[in-house]
């Protein structure tokens, strides 16, 4: 199984990407409800939480480990990967190669949690392989709370996004990167604010095109990895709006399993 954990619904953007371009693996999916957002809590407290959910979905069966959340992976790859002799993908240096890839001007803006926004793993990791490139991003700490509670259609949402974007909107940026899963619930009011012809790079699905590659180069794996088109759906805690939120991002009506931490 595909084991894939995120804070909370953000990751299912993951999911409903890996349904598309891989019909048929098994997922596990694991969403920390009872303790999102990650993005506003310390280094040393998302790198614990991020351990127990590897442990969790190894313990269910999961072959792979995918960490759908930006917040985690810029924090907590490195222990993971120390920890565990799985395969672990995270979801930023897909983000990085696409936005590269996708700009024309070198001009890449990042929005994310403060968290992620403040590692400042994406500029590094941009610079590194286009050093010539100017990388401007900005925190946008209130999206994965509204997100989270289901207001992606609100007047209020959408005038906070306007105003998270505005200062990247003057950098003229070519290119920007959702860097927190959360964010693609918001695509069309970002879209919208930051201006259609700017490329919008989706860090929860361009990780699938990472995870594709490696089980083509990777047959034996990918030939022992379950293919009944199963998913499983735990969650931390259950939310009426959660449940609500999930069925609509993977388009099909999904049953919570709750497990206490
Ligand atoms: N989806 C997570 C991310 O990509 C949200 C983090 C949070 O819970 O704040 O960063």
């Amino acid at each position: 199984m595909i084991g894939i954990f995120d804070s909370g619904i953000g990751g299912l953007t993951t999911v409903r990407a890996l349904m598309d371009t891989m019909p048929g693996y098994d997922i596990i999916y694991y969403g920390d409800t009872a303790r999102t957002p990650y993005g506003t809590k310390s280094r040393q407290t998302v790198i614990g939480y991020a351990l127990e959910n590897t442990e969790f979905l190894l313990q269910k069966g999961a072959k792979i480990i995918v960490i759908a959340c930006n917040t985690a992976s810029s924090h907590a790859v490195d222990e993971i990967k120390k920890r565990y002799d799985v395969p672990i993908f995270e979801v930023i240096t897909p983000a990085v190669h696409a936005a590269i890839k996708a700009s024309k001007t070198g001009k890449i803006g990042v929005i994310g949690t403060r968290a992620t926004i403040s590692s400042r793993i994406y500029e590094q990791k941009i610079m590194e392989l286009k050093p010539d490139a100017k990388v401007y991003s900005e925190p946008c700490p209130l999206l994965v709370s509204l997100v989270e509670e289901g207001w992606t259609k609100r007047p209020e949402t959408t005038m906070i996004v306007k105003k998270y974007l505005q200062p990247l909107k003057t950098k003229q940026i070519d290119t920007l990167i959702l860097g927190c899963t959360h964010y693609p619930l918001l695509k069309d009011t970002i879209s919208k604010k930051i201006g259609g012809q700017t490329a919008i790079i989706d860090s929860g699905s361009a990780v699938s095109g990472a995870i594709s590659s490696f089980l083509s180069e990777n047959r034996e794996l990918a030939e022992s990895l379950p293919q009944n088109g199963k998913i499983d759906f735990y969650v931390s805690d259950v939310t009426e709006q959660f449940e609500k939120t999930a069925g609509a991002i993977v388009k099909k009506q999904i049953k919570l399993i709750c497990v206490k931490k």
